[in-house]
């Protein structure tokens, strides 16, 4: 399919949360799809929700931003970076819930209230997601917002699932008060397929695409919107039909051959990229295998997206 569509279908929401298993390229991904955005002069945040918050970013890395924690740092023209903090996003919930600043500070300063909200992947979560609606709803002096576009990084699968369970879960015991509405909040933007799409990635092997497969099911029961899928890594195809036939018989009249296991390669990645696109009910586009790693690997597969310059709907201030 044509990278134009599946851009398109990302370039309009409000958040993109990039999702797969672990290894897939979910990180290069989403520094890709960052720099291809910045390029095509759509501006851009790009977010890392890393489940170690102290350890050196990769993404920051990947996109040559300066890593300032919560604090969202500018990496380009058009490309920001921020790394979403679980203690930032309390400290902001607390802080709008609660009638004076010190109070939140105190509260955070409290061992056994910090033990509580660092307890549950919940709790943590809940902050994330908090600290993520806070920076959405900014908006410029001028009016519209001041990130439309966020692109994030999720660390493994379990995450884009455990953000978008929490809320239900949080509902479920405290359907009111502010952290209930809160959570309403991040439910009702999370479910929304005009704000949120989440871009599956998977690489062309029989069983990543099985289990990409099984996440997009799990995506659809918690209702969380699929915008677009990635193959990545596919493998170059060097053959025409006539040149693999000769190829295949040159193989097979001289035994086991590493040649042979590299044809076997293409083979299962084609039948992959098959069932990979025929299974979801999405954009689909694969990203070619590269030789290149770190920043240049993603200012490659950047230059691979289409960078046409999207065309975006007028968009209010709010998440
Ligand atoms: N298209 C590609 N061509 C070549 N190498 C790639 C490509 N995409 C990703 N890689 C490499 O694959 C490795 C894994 O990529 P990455 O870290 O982005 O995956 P991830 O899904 O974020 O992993 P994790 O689940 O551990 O967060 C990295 O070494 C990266 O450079
Ligand atoms: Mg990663």
């Amino acid at each position: 399919m044509d990278g134009g569509v599946v851009l398109e279908s990302l370039w309009s929401k409000r958040a993109v949360l990039v999702s797969g298993k672990g290894g897939v390229g979910k990180t290069t991904l989403a520094a890709a799809l960052a720099v291809a955005a910045a390029r095509a002069g759509q501006p851009v945040l790009l977010v890392e929700l890393s489940p170690d918050e102290n350890g050196p970013s990769t993404l920051a890395a990947l996109v040559g931003a300066r890593d300032e924690g919560p604090r969202v740092t500018v990496a380009r023209p058009g490309l920001s970076f921020v790394r979403l903090s679980a203690l930032e996003g309390h400290r902001r919930f607390l802080e709008e819930t609660l009638p004076l600043r010190w109070l939140a500070d105190a509260a955070l300063r409290a061992r056994a209230l910090r033990r509580f909200l660092d307890a549950g992947p919940g709790l943590r979560e809940m902050g994330l997601l908090y600290q993520m609606l806070t920076l959405l709803r900014l908006t410029r002096p001028g009016g519209g917002p001041t990130h439309p576009l966020a692109i994030l990084d999720l660390p493994a699968t379990g995450h884009a699932l455990g953000l978008a369970s929490l809320p239900r879960s949080v509902l479920s015991v405290m359907p009111g008060g502010p952290i209930g509405r809160a959570m309403a909040e991040g439910l009702a933007f999370l479910q929304d397929p005009a704000r949120t799409g989440v871009l599956l990635a998977s690489l062309p092997e029989p069983l990543p695409v099985s289990e990409a497969l099984a996440l997009s099911q799990d995506l659809r029961r918690l209702g969380l919107p699929l915008a677009a899928a990635v193959l990545n890594r596919m493998p170059e195809d060097p053959f025409t039909p006539a040149s693999r036939a000769a190829a295949e018989r040159l193989l097979a009249a001289h035994g086991p051959h590493q040649g042979q296991r590299a044809l076997g390669r293409l083979a299962r990645a084609q039948a992959s990229w098959e069932r990979f696109a025929v299974g979801l009910d999405a954009p689909h586009l694969c990203l070619p295998e590269l030789s290149a790693t770190g920043p240049e690997l993603v200012e490659q597969l950047a230059g691979r997206l289409v960078t046409a310059p999207p065309s975006r709907r007028a968009r209010e201030a709010t998440p």
